[in-house]
């Protein structure tokens, strides 16, 4: 049985979610609460192996095939990681998660969004996550942070499709959030530093988990 909290970070390429992800972790940690942080798509052997096709694939890949891919390296990396992760009652944080794949695969690409839902489902065994928050920043400004990132690490398939792209991702995100309000937070990451974004972060956290014995409000863990 799910005993403890799921959160995910959503978001376009380079929109901070990496950065917000490992400062809730940090924060969490700081506060003494159990806290797994982990990464789609990986997060186990697998998946990581999984991703790697996924990211820098010498072909062009079916979208059929793409979603699949993402499918079983998300099944894996729930049952091997998330689900264990939360037996153990752990806050357990991931970036990226379903709601990529309706996103990117879905919205984005063209495709219905209904039996990529319906794969998500069967691949999670019904794993929903209880906050997810969706950091969004228009294409141009996450472009140019990604690009001054990648001076040293190299591009990848999914940022090399460029602004029209990203934002019919984004425009993706802002459907799933409007239509699932109650599990969404959606903030502006475009005029905040990364410690504000952080702050409004660990506030709808408290708010929606006041259960968690955290200590007193502005206790520094980051
Ligand atoms: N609030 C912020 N203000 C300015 N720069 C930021 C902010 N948040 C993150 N960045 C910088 O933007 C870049 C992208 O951030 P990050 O890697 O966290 O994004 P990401 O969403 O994880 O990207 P990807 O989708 O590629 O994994 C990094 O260089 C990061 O330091
Ligand atoms: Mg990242």
């Amino acid at each position: 049985m799910k005993q403890g909290i799921f959160i995910t970070f959503e978001g376009i390429d380079g929109s901070g979610k990496s950065t917000q992800a490992q400062l809730l972790a940090a924060r969490l940690r700081a506060e003494g609460i159990p806290t797994l942080i982990t990464r789609e798509p990986g997060g186990t052997v697998l998946a990581e192996k999984i991703r790697e096709l996924l990211l820098f694939a010498e072909e062009d890949l079916a979208a059929e095939a793409e979603v699949l891919l993402y499918a079983a390296a998300r099944a894996q990396h729930v049952c091997q990681v998330i689900r264990p992760g939360l037996t153990r009652g752990a806050v357990v944080i991931c970036e990226r998660f379903t709601d990529s794949t309706l996103a990117y695969q879905g919205f984005a690409a063209g495709h219905d969004p209904e039996p990529i839902r319906k794969l998500n489902l069967f691949a999670t065994g019904g794993l929903v996550p209880d906050l997810t928050f969706f950091l969004d920043l228009k294409p141009e400004l996450c472009w140019a942070r990604v690009q001054e990132r990648n001076k040293t690490k190299g591009t990848d398939r999914i940022e090399a499709k460029g602004f029209a792209f990203q934002e019919k991702v984004r425009q993706g995100y802002l459907r799933l959030a409007a239509a699932e309000a109650e599990r969404f937070c959606v903030l502006d990451g475009s005029a905040r530093t990364k410690e504000e974004l952080h702050q409004l972060i660990w506030v709808c956290f408290r708010e929606k988990f006041p259960w968690i014995p955290v200590g007193k409000e502005g206790k520094g863990g980051s």
